[in-house]
């Protein structure tokens, strides 16, 4: 592992080139765990690094606004941007509020049905990549099921979904210059999609059917339904938080197995450890590395004053990894009991998609242990350039079934 920089600027993405730093993390937690972290282009951050405080922050949505200012570092002013708030950006009581109105279209039973339709979407994918024999993880194995599976949920027709996957990469591609990110390609891939949403919100209102949108636009919460703006909203919210991160789970997760080939082994050996080795690759991968809120009052979390309006970043990448919770932390254990990982975000906030997630994993994982398959590593990786999603842009694997 490398040097620390003098000093740590967790808004450099530069940081993230190789994934989680861990260096820095680990650096955090034992000597400065809420640390004030200046930025170039904004106010500075209160930089959250431990579990408990990570936790303390998620379980107080009065003192932590995710409301006054967005969830990303960078302030986002929603009387200007034009763009309608997506629930994650809420809080109680109108975050509640949509939260028990979407709950009422997102019935357990509509995921549930899915599964089906998601094991046949891999089969057709095993069969492509095992036909391929060398291929990229990523883009031709991991990419695919989260991207069909969220469009099936909410009914968007199977020729648009490869639209809508590449505006998904370009929204999260929004500090990688190869994707785009950083000058503009992601404000229009998100205009483009908000626009896609309120043509189909329009459509089911004229000719309902059988789907999410359906459901939700039809919902009805003490005589108050959804606008087709804040459909569009969370239409937006469901691609761009449930895809990448489904993604980088299944990608993230099968790299960790091939860097730990004893648990591969163990796993394919006893496959009914599937469950639990699902935990531990998305405490593993963490998915998203943080969110931010912002203080409404003046407060204190452990011992360090924090002022009103003043940003604060909880890292789930570095929580992930406290010692102080997780016994030898840096082990990847297929077995690891217990496992309270964040990587969902805890709270009135914790991911609505998280079932769905770990449905799609299993799905995949399922697929590739039944059919005995072999995944050797045959090139270099390569990280997406991002500060907020831990993802993989490409993985080189021979694949044969044994
Ligand atoms: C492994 C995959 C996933 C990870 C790691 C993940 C992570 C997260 C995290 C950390 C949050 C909390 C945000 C906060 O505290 O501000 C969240 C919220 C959310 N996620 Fe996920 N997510 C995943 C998959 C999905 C999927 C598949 C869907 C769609 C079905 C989804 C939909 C949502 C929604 C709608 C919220 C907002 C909930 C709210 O504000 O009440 N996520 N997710």
């Amino acid at each position: 592992m490398g040097d620390l920089p003098e000093k740590i600027d967790l808004s450099d993405v530069g940081l993230f080139a190789h994934g989680i730093p861990h260096e820095i993390f680990r650096h955090l937690r034992g000597e400065s765990p809420i640390y004030w972290n200046e930025e170039a282009c904004g106010s500075g951050f209160w930089a959250l690094t431990r579990y408990a405080d990570v936790l303390a922050v998620g379980r107080d949505p009065e003192t932590f606004s995710s409301e006054r200012r967005g969830i990303m570092i960078f302030d986002e002013s929603f009387e200007t941007s034009g763009r309608e708030r997506m629930m994650i950006e809420m809080d109680p009581p109108r975050h509640t509020r949509l939260r028990t109105l979407i709950n009422r279209g997102m019935t357990p039973r509509r995921v549930l049905d899915l599964e089906g339709f998601a094991r046949r979407s891999f089969e057709g994918v095993l069969d492509r990549s095992l036909e391929l024999g060398r291929c990229d993880f990523v883009n031709d194995v991991a990419t695919l099921l989260p991207l069909q599976i969220i469009a099936e949920l909410v009914g968007i027709p199977q020729a648009d979904r490869p639209l809508l996957g590449a505006l998904a990469d370009r929204v999260q591609g929004f500090e990688d210059p190869e994707l785009g990110g950083g000058d503009g390609e992601n404000t229009d891939a998100i205009r483009q999609m908000s626009a896609y949403a309120l043509d189909l919100a329009r459509d089911r209102r004229r000719k309902p059917k059988d789907d999410i949108a359906t459901a939700i636009l039809q919902a009805d919460l003490d005589g108050e339904s959804m606008s087709d703006e804040a459909f569009a909203a969370f239409f937006l919210l469901l691609i761009t938080g449930g895809i990448e991160t489904t993604k980088a789970a299944i990608s993230g997760g099968m790299l960790a197995l091939t860097e730990h080939p004893d648990q591969w082994a163990a796993l394919r050996r006893d496959p009914d450890a599937l469950p639990g080795a699902i935990e531990e690759m998305i405490r593993w991968v963490t998915p998203i590395h943080h969110f931010r809120r912002t203080a409404t009052r003046d407060t204190v979390i452990s011992g360090q004053p924090i002022q009103e309006d003043d940003k604060v970043v909880i890292w789930y990448s570095s929580a992930n990894r406290d010692e102080s919770v997780f016994d030898d932390p840096f082990r990847f254990d297929i077995t690891r009991t217990p496992n309270e990982h964040l990587s969902f975000g805890f709270g009135r906030h914790f991911c609505l998609g998280a079932n769905l997630a770990r449905l799609e994993i299993r799905v995949a994982f399922e697929a590739l242990l039944a059919r005995g398959v072999e995944v050797e590593r045959c090139g270099e990786i390569d990280h997406l350039l991002s500060s907020f999603t831990n993802s993989l842009k490409r993985m080189p694997v021979e694949m044969r079934a044994t």
